[in-house]
């Protein structure tokens, strides 16, 4: 018997960083996929394998590497089931890593999903999402579990730190996100820390910022539900602003903002932790290809992905 499961990357169209100190975010899942799957195997070792990161076996105690991760979420799915169990995982992921798309949440997503599963241990949404914040937390150290959350639920989700993940209604069949990646490594733990260092050293500058991205976020889900995309598009802006008075833009990242919004779309800022990584441009369907080319000379890619109303999912195979 093998079970499969898929789970989607994410985009925050609002609301990062400020996320971390308490203020609300927006992050919708893509369909950008991360897949795994789950097989019964003797003994009690857990072997995981990806084209990617290699292969590695995990046993009870066991720990480090790159798959490690994946393997945490695993073990929470055994804690669920009050049971071990020997497994071969595969996993694989058409989501670009390290950009801001939320890679490392899916696949720990659907490693989780596709192991339940297997075990015929039903999960809620909820449950798959605290899986892969366990996996996060040894990849982030401190992550808000805005990308298990998204991962997990799919669609548009509303988060705050420490509340519960609410989904937004919201009818996203009109418009299509545009990414564009600067082709820039970064560390989101080490931006992270930036931004609150900065933080600490000018809170009477910054304090009155959260506040009003916290505004933000709250305008943009008003418009989101009641399908006033342009709306979201000038948020987008703006919020694109305020990090960068974080501190967290680039020359390049500018560049591929000002190219986006030059190309038509109706809003574009950096998305994830900056620094490098992506940006996501929000566009009219008909507009997305064009803004797409606009932006394709000049980042390392692109991609058009429209959002998926589909979280983390799995079957069983015969
Ligand atoms: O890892 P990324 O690039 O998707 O961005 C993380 C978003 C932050 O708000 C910067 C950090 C967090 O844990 O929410």
């Amino acid at each position: 018997m093998k079970a499969s499961a898929s789970a989607p990357g994410k985009v925050i169209l609002v609301g990062e960083h400020f996320v971390v100190e308490g203020s609300p975010a927006i992050a919708v899942a893509v369909d950008v996929r991360a897949r795994a799957t789950a097989e019964a195997a003797e003994g009690d070792l857990v072997t995981i394998s990806s084209r990617e990161l290699g292969e590695a076996s995990f046993g009870p105690g066991a720990g480090g590497g790159p798959l490690y991760p994946v393997y945490v979420a695993v073990q929470e799915i055994f804690k669920r089931a009050g049971r071990r169990a020997g497994l071969r995982l595969t996993i694989e992921s058409d989501i670009p890593p390290g950009a801001g798309m939320g890679s490392s949440a899916a696949v720990a997503a659907a490693a989780a999903a596709a192991t339940a599963r297997l075990l015929g241990l039903p999960l809620s949404p909820d449950e798959i999402a605290q899986a892969a914040l366990a996996a996060e937390t040894i990849v982030h150290g401190k992550p808000s579990g805005i990308d298990p959350a998204v991962t997990s639920y799919g669609g548009a989700i509303y988060f705050k730190r420490g509340a519960k993940p609410e989904r937004i209604s919201a009818d996203f069949g009109r418009v299509r996100l545009v990414l564009a990646d600067s082709g820039i490594q970064r560390s989101t733990g080490a931006l992270v820390a930036r931004v609150l260092e900065t933080k600490r050293r000018h809170p009477e500058v910054l304090e009155p910022l959260y506040k009003a991205a916290a505004n933000l976020a709250e305008k943009a889900r008003s418009a989101l539900e009641r399908g006033d995309f342009a709306t979201v598009g000038e948020l987008m802006n703006i919020n694109h602003g305020m990090l960068s008075a974080l501190g967290v833009s680039n020359a390049k990242l500018e560049e591929l903002v000002y190219a986006a919004r030059e190309a038509g779309a109706l809003g574009a800022k950096i998305t994830g932790a900056g620094g490098g990584g992506m940006i996501v441009a929000l566009c009219w369907s008909e507009d997305a290809e064009r803004v797409a080319r606009a932006l394709s000379g000049i980042a390392a890619r692109t991609i058009v992905a429209p959002v998926s109303e589909k979280g983390a999912t799995s079957t069983l195979e015969g």
